[in-house]
């Protein structure tokens, strides 16, 4: 098979270096790719992002499946626009990257098929929402409707920080459109974890879970990232939690993605928060995380092509995904500065003394050397036979790995 498989980032090295290691998978094209596709068995980058662009790539190269990594395309209709021509695609259509894509629509799809949620509330007028501050309780949190790029979000610990997020949003509108429309939604308190999960609308199959990381510095201080490292699987998610997740949110959800008659073959991630009061859905993704993917995948034994292929058939009722024993856990290693400003361009050197795998992200090659090129620059894995054994082993592995100004958390895997 040739695949094509959109995305720049380490959840896309992660992607193509599992794609790489199925038999059934001869060339992988990447688009547009990174440092780490770059040289990725069976892998080529090839430079191209405008969807059409990527449809007439995918005719003439005779690609027999395009596997979506990030959000914006989906969102924008991509699998449409491939099906349309008869290309093979895996990812949700238009309507169902919506759970994503818009927090209003989510949050309505969520109460209406009784997923278990924060309370919310939705506006489009200001005045209405400043009016709403006064009496809802604190800490609160305004969302941003639209994609924010991981920053829409704003948990407020009074009235005064929520009336400048809505204004911010609103009137000052710094997400260009997206915040809009905002939700203000009850704040819950807990632990979160990630479970990516695949399905092929109808059978919903999730995967092991993992503990993402989001704030920039130990202890879980500092602004919030894209996610600086992951343990695999979560151990907070315990089978009650399973339990409790399956039946109010997991059998909701695909209910809901059966009565709306999306089209929905593609990966569903559940952002849940783990409280004394139960379990809650925060949000959905309808793609893989980063840096989750580079842990989960690196546990995952059966063949991801096979588990595609029959979410396409629509027979994942067929099958079990397979999973090694142990824990994984992958480490970022960060530009200095991010996520605020940052210089790019410095030698990425990699020495051979690391045991484990290296994804790349935000890195190219430039003349035949390996550059910084982005905030989350790599991720470590680290393997074990329980959590202390990967924490160690990816805190050594990271020793070996150096750029000028990297900076890793030293608490991954610390159930922080
Ligand atoms: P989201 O994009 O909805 O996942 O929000 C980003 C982050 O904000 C989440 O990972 C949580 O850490 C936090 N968050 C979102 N919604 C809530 C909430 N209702 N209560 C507490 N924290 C939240
Ligand atoms: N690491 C969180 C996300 O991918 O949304």
């Amino acid at each position: 098979m040739k695949l094509l498989l959109i995305g720049s980032g380490g959840r896309e090295h992660a992607l193509a270096w599992k794609f790489a290691q199925s038999k059934k998978v001869e060339k992988i094209f990447v688009a547009p790719g990174n440092g780490g596709t770059a040289i990725e068995n069976k892998c080529e980058n090839v430079n191209i992002t405008d969807i059409d662009e990527l449809v007439k790539f995918a005719q003439n190269e005779n690609v027999d499946l395009t596997v979506v990594g990030p959000e914006d395309p989906l969102t924008k209709g991509i699998v449409n626009k491939f099906k349309k021509e008869g290309l093979k695609i895996f990812g949700p259509a238009e309507n169902g990257a919506k759970l994503e894509g818009s927090k209003s629509f989510s949050k309505e799809f969520m109460k209406k098929y009784g997923v278990k949620t924060a309370q919310y509330e939705t506006f489009t007028n200001v005045d209405e929402a400043l009016k709403y501050l006064e009496i809802c309780e604190y800490p609160t949190v305004v969302k941003a409707d639209g994609l924010a790029a991981g920053k829409g979000v704003a948990i407020c610990a009074n009235k005064q920080e929520a009336e400048e997020a809505v204004k911010s949003y609103m009137v000052e509108d710094i997400f260009n459109g997206a915040g809009q429309t905002i939700v203000i939604e009850e704040f819950l308190e807990g632990v979160e974890a990630s479970i990516l999960s695949i399905t092929d609308g109808k059978t919903i199959i999730p995967f092991i879970s993992g503990k993402d990381h989001k704030q920039i510095f130990d202890g879980g201080k500092g602004p919030n990232t894209g996610g600086m490292g992951v343990l695999a699987p979560n151990p907070y998610v315990t089978e009650a939690v399973m339990k409790e997740f399956e039946e109010n949110i997991m059998a909701k959800t695909l209910n809901g993605i059966k009565e709306e008659g999306f089209d929905y073959k593609g990966i569903i991630f559940f952002g849940i928060m783990i409280t004394k009061k139960g379990t809650y859905l925060l949000e959905y993704n309808v793609r893989m995380g980063d840096p989750e993917t580079q842990s989960v995948l690196y546990l995952m034994e059966s063949d991801l092509v096979e588990v595609i292929e029959a979410a396409l058939r629509e027979e994942l009722d067929k099958i079990e995904i397979k999973w090694k024993d142990g824990v994984c856990i992958n480490v970022v290693l960060a530009s200095n500065g991010y996520p605020g400003n940052f210089t790019k361009g410095y030698e990425i050197k990699i020495d051979e003394k690391v045991k484990d795998k290296v994804f790349l992200a935000g890195a190219k090659f430039e003349n035949g050397i390996l550059k910084t090129n982005g905030g989350r620059v790599l991720s470590v894995i680290g393997l074990g036979k329980d959590t202390e054994e990967a924490r160690k082993d990816a805190y050594n592995n990271i020793k070996y790995v150096q750029f000028e100004g990297a900076y890793c958390r030293t608490d991954i895997g610390t159930h922080m």
